[in-house]
């Protein structure tokens, strides 16, 4: 924490030149604001604009807004998705609100909406985190269906292609340039690793976040990434701000990611900042394995500014403040 004379200091420094955030003051704060990973974030957004212009609450905008991503035939969130080295679908989701209320499934089959499932877990159990069977059986006594099994004809595809070598091996910006119903894929036609985080502030000012994925693709049996994780793939707190990572959730979950960011950001640093910080000390736990992998975090902080930093470069995120302005922008990167 900055003592109040340093801060002083900084601030005739100019706060900006070292990644300290100025303090706007209240009218100069971007709101209602929407921000989303990847490319699919922009069709995301869109629902998610759809609730915030008209003074709706940003956890309802957050859920609406990946639920589109989710439903995307054979994108690469969802139900049809690629699967695990045993043939199965499993999701992962979490979502958090501006009153630090968290809920979150994980390990979760044949339920299209684990998004909505994990809301479920936040407000109607005394818990935050459900898994496997248990968070199916809770889903329907919800009133969720159960979808049928099997894969989608993409993924189907995929896995036959994958039996062939059966190799695991984390590919990075998977998620990239993906369109609804027709998937662009990697220049090998594969994609394995799929994920889509939301953060957004209302109206009111009150913030909240969602993050829904399929995992990485052909993942060992009961793999969980840092998605669903409360810390690690998404961190919201009123007071400061809130971030939500993509990319290789092993070390995402190392560094705690999303809170990280969020900590940073309370010191005054700004979102971009404070991802990079991040983003820098994942890459020197990794070390030269670095560059084999991918790993992206979007901040906002309660003045609306809003950030981003990633590994590798490739990495976009869309923006949406208006009913004309949702864009995508590239991350900036580290390596
Ligand atoms: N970031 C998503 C995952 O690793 O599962």
């Amino acid at each position: 924490m900055l003592a109040r004379r340093q801060f002083l200091q900084l601030s005739s420094m100019g706060l900006s030149a070292i990644g300290l955030s100025a303090y706007k003051g209240k009218s100069a704060v971007q709101k209602p604001i929407v921000i989303s990973t990847w490319d699919a974030g922009i069709r995301a957004n869109k629902a998610a604009w759809q609730v915030l212009k008209n003074n709706g609450r940003a956890l309802d905008a957050v859920e609406q807004g990946v639920m589109v991503t989710e439903n995307e035939r054979n994108c690469c969130v969802g139900l049809g998705a690629n699967p695990d080295r045993d043939g199965y679908v499993t999701l992962d989701a979490c979502i958090m609100d501006e009153y630090a209320n968290c809920g979150s499934v994980a390990f979760l089959e044949r339920i299209k909406h684990p998004i909505q499932v994990a809301r479920k877990v936040m407000e109607n159990t005394p818990h935050v985190f459900l898994v496997g069977s248990g968070a199916q059986q809770f889903a329907l006594s919800q009133g969720f269906v159960l979808e049928k099994e099997g894969l989608s004809e993409d993924a189907k595809k995929e896995y036959e292609k994958w039996l062939k070598k059966s190799e695991y091996k984390p590919q990075i910006n998977i998620e990239k340039n993906q369109q609804a119903f027709v998937p662009s894929r990697l220049s090998d036609g594969s994609f394995n690793h799929d994920t889509i985080g939301m953060i957004a502030m209302d109206a009111a000012g009150n913030l909240s976040g969602s993050c829904t994925t399929s995992g990485m693709g052909f993942k060992m049996r009961g793999r969980v990434g840092d998605s669903p994780i409360i810390g690690a793939g998404l961190f919201v707190d009123n007071e400061v701000g809130a971030a939500v990572a993509t990319g290789q959730g092993e070390d995402i979950i190392r560094v705690g990611g999303s809170h990280a960011v969020i900590e940073l950001m309370r010191q005054g640093v700004t979102p971009e900042i404070a991802c990079k910080k991040v983003i820098e000390r994942l890459y020197k736990i990794k070390g030269a394995k670095a560059k084999d992998i991918q790993a992206a975090i979007i901040a906002i902080n309660k003045n609306g500014e809003y950030g981003s930093f990633c590994l590798q470069k490739g990495f976009n995120y869309a923006v949406c403040t208006g009913d004309n302005n949702n864009q995508l922008i590239d991350g900036k990167f580290l390596i």
